[in-house]
């Protein structure tokens, strides 16, 4: 298991290029399921929950080729429509086939994701909204499966909402098996994410008749058939949000090209809020250097509020603020794991009830401290480039799920990181399948 070195307390400088949405990117790649037609997805990052995704494929038929970031897909055959354990252990947003499968082949197995490390994360709005759409589901042996009716799904009226809120992911699901249902369906509460606009864009491209993503009502008019595609997905707003967090808690002129800043209203408003002025232009955002930051309030909540993606990277920054700050984690009230791992930083972080409190400390400093799943390991890296003296974040598996190279490009900036590669932990190993 891989070990970064990071050298802190330097300033970084320098331009840094935002890859392709992960999270648009892992539904929209399901959607091959769905068309007899050869695809294009462009932009696709070269990740290991991507590559775990593009497998799932494999298994069920599809034929995949990678080309630089884009991947081509054919379906080759519909013999099987299991989305397998080994597979979807190892990431959660597997379970986005189930929409698509229903849709293309009337049937889905699809392994029950169970929990990680971030919180309980149930699916019973996914399973909800397929039944409203007539499936009938049985949950056995640890497998989802789905079966549409005689004549097929049918379009309905949908209340997508839960107790947290919206789900993407769900969203997701319910979306792609109404572009094929007969009739119409509207969701209502759907998630509004770019990244569910960006798949409902690529569906559409396809031929599916869709409005309303990206607002709360999403109405779908089922069509018989979809084309192919040829769709690049968008920019990686967390993963803009996370260097931008890196210029701030460092100080450093960072500019984040190739990236939608209309999609971090939220993090710039907080930035801003801590004294952090970020520019922006186009396609392009930069952190000024300025002040040492002050303290501000975070509540996560669903788009457009502040993304819980984000929640462990500004705790960092506000580790380091002026005065006391606190975030309200709505969404997944257990994620706060990256907060042990800042305290042995020097970090003053009280969790309790899904709340953190976090007294800012003038510096941190170097320590050992072990990633624990992909955003808390993005805010050690953050951390560990401001910290006095050396850090060193074993597992560093975790945030190769979700940053490409995140070192390498680092280093571009003038970061003092290197990857050290350490043997195999077995225990690590069977941590990894969270998440
Ligand atoms: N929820 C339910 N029932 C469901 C589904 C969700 O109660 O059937 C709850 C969840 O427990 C949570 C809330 O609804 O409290 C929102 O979860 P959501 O379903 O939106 O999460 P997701 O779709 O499984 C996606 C991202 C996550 C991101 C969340 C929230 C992908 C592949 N994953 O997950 O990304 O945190 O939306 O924005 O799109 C990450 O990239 O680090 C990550 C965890």
């Amino acid at each position: 298991m891989d070990t970064f070195v990071i050298q802190g307390g330097h300033r970084l400088t320098g331009s840094i290029a935002v890859s392709g949405s992960k999270n648009s990117a892992l539904p929209i790649l399901a959607v091959s399921i769905m068309t007899g037609e050869a695809c294009r997805f462009g932009n696709i990052p070269v990740l290991r929950d991507i590559q775990t995704q593009v497998k799932i494929l494999n298994t069920l038929g599809i034929e995949t080729q990678w080309k630089g970031r884009d991947v081509f897909t054919q379906v080759k055959d519909t013999y099987n429509s299991t989305a397998p354990y080994e597979l979807v252990k190892q990431m959660r947003a597997g379970v986005c086939v189930l929409g698509p499968l229903l849709a293309a082949r009337g049937e889905a197995t699809v392994s029950l994701p169970g929990g990680c490390v971030i919180g309980e994360r149930p699916i019973d709005l996914h399973l909800r909204g397929l039944q409203a759409l007539g499936a009938v589901i049985t949950l056995e042996h640890g497998y989802i499966h789905a079966k549409a009716p005689k004549g097929g799904l049918k379009g309905a009226e949908i209340y997508l909402g839960g107790k947290f809120g919206s789900s993407v992911l769900a969203t997701d699901n319910v979306m792609c098996a109404a572009a094929m249902a007969k009739g119409t369906t509207v969701i209502e509460c759907a998630a509004c994410e770019p990244e569910v606009v960006d798949l409902a864009n690529c569906l559409i491209s396809m031929g599916a008749k869709i409005t309303g993503a990206g607002s709360p009502r999403i109405t779908i008019q089922g069509v018989k058939k979809l084309t192919g595609a040829a769709w690049d997905v968008i920019p990686d707003r967390i993963e803009t949000a996370t260097f931008l967090i890196a210029g701030a808690i460092t100080r450093s002129p960072i500019t984040v090209t190739g990236t939608r800043p209309e999609h971090l209203l939220a993090v710039c408003d907080v930035l801003r809020q801590m004294g952090v002025t970020i520019e922006r232009k186009g396609t392009v955002m930069k952190v000024v250097p300025g002040e040492r930051p002050k303290a501000s309030e975070v509540v996560t909540l669903p788009y457009p509020a502040f993304p819980t993606d984000c929640q462990a990277q500004t705790m960092a920054l506000m580790a380091v603020a002026d005065g006391t700050s606190t975030i309200v984690e709505r969404i997944y009230p257990e994620r706060f794991m990256a907060a042990a791992e800042l305290k042995r930083m020097g970090a003053k972080i009280s969790v309790a009830n899904g709340q953190a409190i976090i007294q800012g400390v003038e510096k941190l400093s170097g320590a050992e401290v072990m990633a624990s799943d992909l955003r808390a390991s993005a805010a050690l890296v953050i951390a560990g480039l401001a910290a006095e003296g050396e850090t060193r974040i074993s597992r560093v598996y975790h945030i190769d799920r979700g940053y490409e190279r995140i070192e390498e490009r680092l280093r571009k900036l003038g970061a003092k990181i290197q990857r050290a590669s350490g043997a195999d932990d077995p225990a690590a190993a069977a941590a990894a399948a969270a998440g």
